[in-house]
């Protein structure tokens, strides 16, 4: 066969006629959480194409739009403009049951789901197993527990890199989902006996569950790497969506306390297979303070009644798990980090209003180890506790900033924190968060022009 009107592929790519649309890549800076949903729904409004590169049902993302909130968790959230088109790419891992019951709230709710979503053939399919085995590794005597969502999101991986796991591309294939699901259950309840003592998980239930869920989901299921290198050819301007945070990232994370994927930018070349050469801008999402859930080093936690507050303040408690949020102050180190990492150009800075009620605000400018001021990020998590974090206080506004639209708007000492973040980070902030609604934003102009953004 031969897409994009008789062309092929080759010609398609050398093919000088087609404007190629804009790209950019929205990754967490911090340890997920940052209100990446909130800026996908800003960049909705002009790029017509979102993309999810990593992660799973772990990533929630809380939208509220005219009062009435939305939890996407697998679905990109491009879904809320009837106008955009969703992609799940192959760097998900796709579970299928999650997946259909989270369209059918979605559905339930009004929203349009239908030839707008659409996922890759190649993404790998989390099974009940992963999940067994998830539970059982989480809870076994001697194990780091690494306090994960219990989604199967890390044995899943696992499956994937050791070439034994399940693509969405085979569920549709009953045969080869058959023989798999009947080895692979043989063999993981094997695992888990002896080192879990696990129950039995039985194959031929999860043959039939999973023979139903692939039926309703073969509407959805294309070439993603296909469609999305076309519709860049067309023009069409693609939000790659991230999930979790930098820190998050199975390779430049605080690992082992990370999740399994590639949450940074790097992700979404590998996750969706459009090249690197085709990403124009990085945006880089972080709270005006800091949070992390589960377990692993956190600098700045703040361990005191103040931390209590800005949970409190903040409603810092996980999306999915509903787990309280550790909460701690702005890392700029950890900041800088991730801005090299993923080459962030453009900071989003989320949830500013939640300093509103402080005097000071402490602020995290540097690492020492030893006495010696570093910019290394430590490689081992117990290289973490060698860090001793140095503080600067920054005025505080102590006034409401809640629902606040123009920068001149803020308080001064409101202007004085986003420079001050601006000139230790060397990025610029283009956006502000200053509340959880859609309209509760803050657009810079440059920002905006930059973008070629709509702000309607
Ligand atoms: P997993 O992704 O379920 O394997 O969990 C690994 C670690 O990542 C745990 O500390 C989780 O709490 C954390 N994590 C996973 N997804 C998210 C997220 O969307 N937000 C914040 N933390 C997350």
């Amino acid at each position: 066969m031969r897409p994009w009107g008789g062309l092929t592929v080759a010609q398609f790519q050398r093919s000088s006629k087609l404007k190629r649309g804009k790209t950019a890549v929205i990754v967490g800076a911090q340890w997920g959480d940052e209100g990446k949903g909130k800026i996908v729904d800003v960049l909705t409004r002009t790029f017509s194409v979102v993309a999810r590169y990593a992660g799973g049902h772990n990533a929630g993302h809380t939208v509220i739009i005219e009062g009435k909130k939305f939890i996407l968790q697998l679905v990109p959230g491009g879904i809320l403009r009837p106008t955009c088109i969703n992609v799940i790419g192959n760097g998900v891992v796709f579970d299928p049951l999650a997946f259909l019951k989270e369209v059918s709230t979605l559905r339930a709710g009004g929203v349009k789901v239908d030839n707008n979503l659409f996922i890759s053939n190649r993404a790998q399919v989390i099974l009940p197993y992963h999940r067994m085995m998830e539970l059982g590794s989480e809870n076994a005597p001697g194990r780091v527990k690494i306090g994960t969502t219990s989604r199967g999101i890390g044995p899943a991986y696992e499956d994937k890199m050791g070439r034994r796991g399940l693509r969405v591309a085979d569920l549709l294939d009953t045969e080869l989902m058959r023989t798999h699901i009947e080895n692979a259950c043989r063999e993981k309840n094997m695992i888990a006996h002896a080192l879990f003592n696990s129950d039995p998980l039985d194959a031929d239930k999860m043959l039939k569950e999973y023979s139903e869920a692939a039926t309703q989901i073969a509407p959805f299921v294309c070439d993603t790497a296909l469609l999305l290198n076309k519709s860049l050819r067309e023009g069409k301007s693609i939000v790659f969506e991230g999930a979790q945070g930098t820190m998050l990232d199975i390779d430049h994370g605080t690992y082992p306390f990370v999740t399994s994927s590639s949450a940074t930018s790097g992700g979404a070349v590998t996750g969706t297979g459009i090249a690197p050469t085709a990403i124009d801008t990085v945006i880089g999402i972080t709270k005006a303070y800091c949070t992390r859930v589960g377990g692993g080093p956190f600098p700045t936690e703040a361990l005191d009644e103040q931390g209590e507050q800005l949970r409190k303040r903040g409603n810092e408690f996980g999306a999915v798990t509903g787990r309280p949020r550790r909460t701690g102050w702005l890392d700029l180190p950890l900041l800088r980090y991730a801005g090299m990492i993923n080459g962030i150009s453009w900071l989003v800075v989320t949830k500013m209003d939640v300093l509103d009620h402080l005097a000071e605000i402490p602020v995290c400018v540097a690492y020492k180890i030893n006495g010696k001021t570093t910019e290394e990020i430590p490689a081992q998590a117990c290289g973490y506790e060698k860090i001793e974090s140095v503080y600067r206080k920054m005025p505080g506004w102590a006034t409401s900033t809640q629902g606040i639209t123009t920068v001149e708007g803020l308080p001064r000492p409101a202007r004085e924190y986003l420079a001050f973040v601006e000139k230790e980070t060397g990025a610029r902030v283009g956006m502000v968060s200053t509340g959880p609604d859609r309209d509760q934003t803050i657009l810079v102009p440059e920002f905006v022009s930059k973008l070629g953004l709509s702000t309607k």
